[in-house]
């Protein structure tokens, strides 16, 4: 019954309503949630926001195991439970699937939370193509620029990271209220919103993995979108490159 007090905790926690991705609903989904930190987990959960409250998915302890309500039991699967990925595949989705979604991670001393917001397929944006190319070394740290004049009149800028079915939120950088990152870059994201840099983003010790298309909106709807290839430290060329990021490649290579 601990275990029950402890997710109570967990629950209480569900206040906030800063969203760190944004999925597209699809028929076999995936809400990714990838701990970064290197002390062990003490125990997670999966919640959704609905109506009338929180409704809890799924509990991982590293003892007790997994468990997942009956109503989700059919086709809700933790994809890895054995690790740090506690990423959950949803199955037979409905547009009842759409919402709210926060996986929370406790662990000795604190805990960390990623909000998943589920959308409507048709509301997704698909990202523009750019031939602003950016390409760097894997464990270096990589600079983004926005391209808006530095001088006072924009109030906030949003980063995020584009992929075909979801948005990852980077950070959310508001002048006059500081900045917030997104779960996945509070480690690595660096920005500096209270002086006139904040038009630059880093990225550090990026990897393979960080290949892809990232956007800045600014002034409420601008926005820039650019594209950053990771190449592997030892100058062998380009590593992995997904979906739209391809058709650049093809072009700047030859
Ligand atoms: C599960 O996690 C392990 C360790 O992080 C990883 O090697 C493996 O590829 C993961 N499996 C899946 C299906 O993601
Ligand atoms: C493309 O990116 C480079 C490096 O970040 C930047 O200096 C340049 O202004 C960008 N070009 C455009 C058109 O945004
Ligand atoms: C990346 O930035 C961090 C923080 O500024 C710095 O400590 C580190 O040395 C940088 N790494 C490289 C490869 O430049
Ligand atoms: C930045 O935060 C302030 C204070 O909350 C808010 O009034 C303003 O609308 C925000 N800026 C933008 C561009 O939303
Ligand atoms: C950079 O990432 C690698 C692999 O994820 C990790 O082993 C290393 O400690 C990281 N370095 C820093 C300075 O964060
Ligand atoms: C941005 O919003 C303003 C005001 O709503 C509108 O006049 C303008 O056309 C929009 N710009 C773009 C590029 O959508």
């Amino acid at each position: 019954m601990d275990y029950l007090a402890c997710l109570i905790v967990v629950l209480q926690l569900y206040e906030r309503r800063f969203v760190d991705a944004t999925v597209k609903l699809t028929n076999n989904m995936n809400l990714e949630c990838i701990y970064p930190k290197t002390a062990g987990i003490t125990q997670m959960s999966w919640v959704k926001s609905i109506a009338t409250g929180k409704e809890t998915i799924a509990v991982s302890h590293p003892l007790y195991g997994v468990h997942i309500e009956d109503k989700y039991k059919d086709r809700v699967r933790f994809i890895n439970a054995s690790s740090r990925d506690k990423s959950l595949n949803f199955i037979k989705t409905t547009e009842a699937d759409m919402g709210l979604y926060l996986c929370s991670i406790t662990f000795p001393g604190g805990v960390w939370e990623k909000v998943v917001q589920v959308i409507q397929p048709d509301s997704f944006l698909a990202p523009v193509l750019t031939t602003n190319h950016t390409i760097t070394e894997s464990g270096g740290n990589v600079t983004l620029r926005c391209p808006y004049s530095v001088g006072g009149l924009v109030q906030q800028v949003m980063w995020e990271r584009i992929k075909v079915d979801r948005m990852d939120t980077i950070v959310l950088c508001n002048l006059s209220e500081g900045k917030t990152y997104g779960s996945d870059y509070q480690e690595r994201a660096m920005i500096d919103c209270a002086t006139q840099e904040s038009n630059i983003l880093v990225i550090q010790n990026v990897t393979a993995s960080d290949s892809g298309i990232y956007r800045c909106r600014y002034d409420g709807n601008k926005t820039h979108v650019m594209s950053l290839t990771v190449s592997s430290g030892k100058g062998a060329g380009t590593v992995f490159i997904a979906g739209v990021l391809r058709a650049i490649e093809a072009n700047c290579q030859s």
